[in-house]
């Protein structure tokens, strides 16, 4: 499957596809025409079809989609197939609520270490996972295969925890520091930033109704 030629426009897709057709299966639904789809997921027939043909067509005419085979061809497709193992720097309110998010693990994430800066979090235990100094962060790194550092952490600190991390071969940050991160190509970084979601939401009620005037 030339899953590197899909393009990031679909692969942004790919999240929804795969929750829709999730909830889907919950509900004990194991086939959907493209026109069901579209209308749960409020977008157009054709765009799900030319979405879903680039992983060679899993629809069938007259049939639609076997829920569960797309299902685990997205996550395949995804890298949902797997473990990753994820540890969070920043043990406040953000780096706990992640970490509380028993969810993740069901999509394979598994939160594996907690690091804080702060002496008085050390030991603290959040969902079953023991709080570590960031001084125990090297070794931790050399003794478990670590695949994303979740940076929870103020942005003055991100830039410095990243170019530890990378330095300790860490390939993968989930970043939610207000900030790039100075990493080398082969390192990845996802940035979120639920302020530039608000200030889209924010954007649309100032514009509600502006298309009818
Ligand atoms: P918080 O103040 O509750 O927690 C920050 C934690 O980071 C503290 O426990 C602190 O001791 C620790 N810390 C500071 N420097 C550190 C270092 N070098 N190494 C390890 N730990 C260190 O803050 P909160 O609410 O959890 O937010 C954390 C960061 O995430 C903030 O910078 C905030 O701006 C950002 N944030 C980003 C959001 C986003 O959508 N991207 C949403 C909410 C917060």
């Amino acid at each position: 499957m030339a899953d590197n030629k899909i393009s990031k426009a679909v692969i942004k897709r790919l999240p929804r596809y795969y929750r829709y057709l999730g909830e889907l299966l919950e509900m004990g639904v194991q086939r959907i025409s493209s026109e069901e789809l579209s209308k749960k997921m409020k977008v157009t027939a054709s765009q799900i079809r030319q979405d879903l043909n680039h992983f060679g067509g899993f629809g069938q005419q007259g049939y639609g989609y076997n829920v569960e085979y797309l299902y685990e061809e997205i996550a395949k497709i995804l890298g949902l197939d797997r473990i990753y193992n994820v540890i969070i720097i920043g043990a406040g309110n953000l780096g706990r609520a992640i970490a509380n998010y028993a969810n993740f693990e069901k999509r394979g994430f598994k939160v594996i270490g907690i690091f804080d800066i702060n002496e008085d979090l050390k030991g603290g235990m959040v969902r079953g996972i023991k709080v570590c100094h960031m001084s125990e962060l090297e070794d931790f790194v050399k003794d478990n295969v670590v695949d994303i550092a979740a940076l929870t952490i103020p942005k003055t600190e991100a830039v410095k925890a990243a170019e530890v991390l990378v330095e300790l071969g860490v390939k993968a940050f989930w970043n939610f520091a207000h900030t790039d991160l100075n990493v080398p190509a082969d390192v990845m970084v996802e940035s979120v930033h639920l302020s530039e979601s608000l200030m889209r939401l924010s954007y649309n009620l100032k514009n509600a109704g502006k298309g009818d005037e």
